[in-house]
């Protein structure tokens, strides 16, 4: 009888312990792998004032559409940017935002004449 009313605190107990450490993985972790963002429209305006077209011709910045950059040298640029030369967005952006951004590059095409 002893044992059994043990158990049952020591059950309650470890669920007791658990639940605020997944309410802390959910606070934790803000939006966490899923991504709100328009990137047409982020094109249209931050990224816009450099990348010019959508990104598929070069303004201030270079051209993206066809880049031979890799995931992560894309992802390490947006992230950290470039001393002088680009803002870093890596409080900006999850990494869900990130791989969108990556897959719109990925996926210009040449506007249609
Ligand atoms: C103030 C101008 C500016 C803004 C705004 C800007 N960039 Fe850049 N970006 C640059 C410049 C300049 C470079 C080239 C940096 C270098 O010399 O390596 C660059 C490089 C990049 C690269 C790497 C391309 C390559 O081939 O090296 C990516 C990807 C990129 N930017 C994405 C973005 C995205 C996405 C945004 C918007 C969230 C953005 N940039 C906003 C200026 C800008």
């Amino acid at each position: 009888m002893m044992f059994r009313y043990l158990s049952l605190a020591t059950v309650a107990l470890s669920i007791a312990s658990v639940l605020p450490a997944m309410a802390q993985q959910v606070a934790g972790t803000p939006a966490a792998e899923t991504s709100h963002l328009d990137v047409d429209q982020l094109f249209a305006t931050t990224c816009g004032w450099c990348h010019s077209d959508g990104g598929r011709v070069a303004g201030k910045g270079p051209q993206l559409m066809n880049t031979k950059r890799s995931d992560d040298f894309i992802r390490n640029r947006i992230k950290h940017g470039k001393e002088g030369a680009m803002p870093a967005f890596g409080s900006t952006f999850n990494d869900a935002d990130i791989d969108k951004i990556i897959h719109y590059i990925r996926s210009l095409k040449p506007d249609q004449p």
